[in-house]
C-alpha cells in the first residue's frame, strides 16, 4: 500500500461534497479561511436554491473557491478531482427517519452508490486521502454508555444501514493491497450549529421558541443525544486529512448525554420563550441515547471537543435572530 498525504500543515487544494450542505458548508469556509483551494460539489445549485446559496455565501465569491452543481450518482469526478490532497466526502441523504419505505432507492444511491464512485475516481486520479462523514447511527441500541469503535454496528434504520455501507466502502478502497488512498471515517454524532438542516431537532426547538411552527415531539422527550458543534466537527475533519493514518474509524462526539427535554429547557433559558410542542409517537429508527467514547480521534487527531451545549445553541440561536452568516467558532 502506497500513501503519500503529508502529515501536518494546511492542504493545498481540497474537494468538499455536500458543499451546500449544513456541515460542508462549514468546511468549505474553513479550508478557505487556512488557504486551501476548495471545488465545493453538490447537487443543490446556489445559483436556484437559496438555502445553498445563504450557506455559501461567505465562500462563493472567495478566490479559492469553486462551486460545481453536479450529481454526484452520474457526474464524471475524475476532472474535478485531479490534484486534490483530500477529498471530504460529506454529501448524502442524511436524515434517519426519512429514510424508511420508497425514498431508501434514493439513499442507496446517494449515500452508497456514490460514495463507491467518489472513492474510485480518488482512486483514478491518485487523491492520496479521503474523509468520510460517517454517522453514530451505525451503532444502533447501546447499553447507554459511552460507547467505542470497537463495539459492533447495528444499525436501525435504512439511513444508518447506508451509512455504515459507505464506510465498509471507504475501508474496503484504502484496504487493498494496490491502494492509493488512505480513508478516515469519522462517526459523527447528532451536529447542531449555525446552519443547521431544518428537519433537526435544536433548530426547530429555536424556531418554535421564536413564534414559529410548534415543534413535533417524538416519543416522551426521554431520548438522550450526543449533540456535537459544528465548528469541533469541522475541526476534527480537517485534523483527519492529515492524520498519519492509512485507514481509521473515529467517533467524533462531545461525550456528553442530554435529553430531548432538557435540550427544550436550554432553549428555553436562553429564548426566553416556552417551546410549544406536538407530542408524537417515538419514530421508528430514533435510537434511545448516543453518547461518544472519543479517546481515539483524542489520540489519532490530537481532537478534543470546546463547545458545550449552551455555548452552542446561544450561537445557533444567534445566527437565526441575525439570519446572517456567523463565524462560527470552535
Ligand atoms: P445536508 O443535507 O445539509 O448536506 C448534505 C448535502 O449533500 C446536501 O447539500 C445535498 O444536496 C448533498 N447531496 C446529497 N446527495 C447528493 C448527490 N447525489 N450529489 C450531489 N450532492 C448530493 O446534511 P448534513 O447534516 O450537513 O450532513 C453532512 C454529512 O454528514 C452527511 O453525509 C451525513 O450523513 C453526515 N452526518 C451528519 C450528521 C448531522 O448530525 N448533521 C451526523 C452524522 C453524520
Ligand atoms: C442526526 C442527523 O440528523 C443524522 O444525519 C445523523 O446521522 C445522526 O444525527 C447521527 O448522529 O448519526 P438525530 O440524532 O435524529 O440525527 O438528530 P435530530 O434530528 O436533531 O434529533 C435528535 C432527537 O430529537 C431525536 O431523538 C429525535 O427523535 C428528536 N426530534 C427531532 C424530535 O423530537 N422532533 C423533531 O422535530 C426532530
Amino acid at each position: 500500500m502506497q500513501h503519500n498525504t503529508t502529515p501536518g500543515g494546511a492542504l493545498s487544494r481540497a474537494v468538499v461534497t455536500g458543499a451546500a450542505g449544513f456541515i460542508g458548508s462549514h468546511l468549505v469556509d474553513a479550508l478557505l479561511a487556512a488557504g486551501t483551494t476548495v471545488v465545493g460539489v453538490d447537487r443543490r445549485d446556489p445559483r436556484t436554491d437559496p438555502g445553498a446559496a445563504a450557506r455559501l455565501a461567505g465562500a462563493l465569491d472567495h478566490p479559492g473557491f469553486t462551486f460545481v452543481a453536479a450529481d454526484l450518482r452520474t457526474c464524471p469526478l475524475q476532472a474535478l478531482f485531479l490534484q486534490a490532497e483530500a477529498v471530504f466526502h460529506f454529501a448524502a441523504l442524511p436524515g434517519v427517519r426519512g429514510s424508511w419505505g420508497e425514498r431508501f432507492a434514493e439513499y442507496t444511491a446517494c449515500n452508497v452508490f456514490a460514495t463507491e464512485r467518489v472513492l474510485a475516481a480518488c482512486e483514478d486520479v491518485r487523491v492520496p486521502r479521503l474523509v468520510y462523514a460517517s454517522s453514530s447511527s451505525v451503532y444502533g441500541t447501546t447499553n447507554g454508555g459511552a460507547t467505542g469503535e470497537e463495539i459492533t454496528p447495528n444499525p436501525e434504520s435504512p439511513y444508518a444501514v447506508s451509512k455504515l455501507a459507505g464506510e465498509q466502502l471507504c475501508l474496503a478502497h484504502a484496504g487493498k493491497a494496490t491502494s492509493t488512498v488512505a480513508a478516515v471515517a469519522l462517526r459523527l454524532f447528532t451536529v447542531y450549529g449555525p446552519r443547521q438542516r431544518d428537519d433537526m431537532l435544536i433548530g426547530r426547538a429555536l424556531t418554535a421558541a421564536l413564534g414559529g411552527p410548534a415543534l413535533d415531539l417524538y416519543g416522551d422527550g426521554g431520548q438522550r443525544r450526543d449533540f456535537t458543534y459544528v465548528g469541533d466537527v469541522v475541526r476534527a475533519a480537517t485534523a483527519a486529512a492529515t492524520a498519519p493514518v492509512t485507514m481509521a474509524v473515529l467517533n467524533i462526539g462531545a461525550g456528553v448525554s442530554t435529553s430531548v427535554l432538557e435540550v427544550l429547557a436550554a432553549v428555553e433559558e436562553l429564548t426566553g420563550h416556552a417551546v410549544p410542542v406536538n407530542q408524537l409517537p417515538a419514530q421508528a429508527g430514533d435510537v434511545e441515547a448516543t453518547l461518544a467514547d472519543h479517546s481515539r480521534a483524542a489520540d489519532l487527531l490530537g481532537w478534543a471537543p470546546r463547545t458545550a451545549l449552551l455555548q452552542g445553541i446561544s450561537r445557533q440561536l444567534a445566527h437565526l435572530t441575525a439570519n446572517s452568516p456567523q463565524p462560527v467558532g470552535a
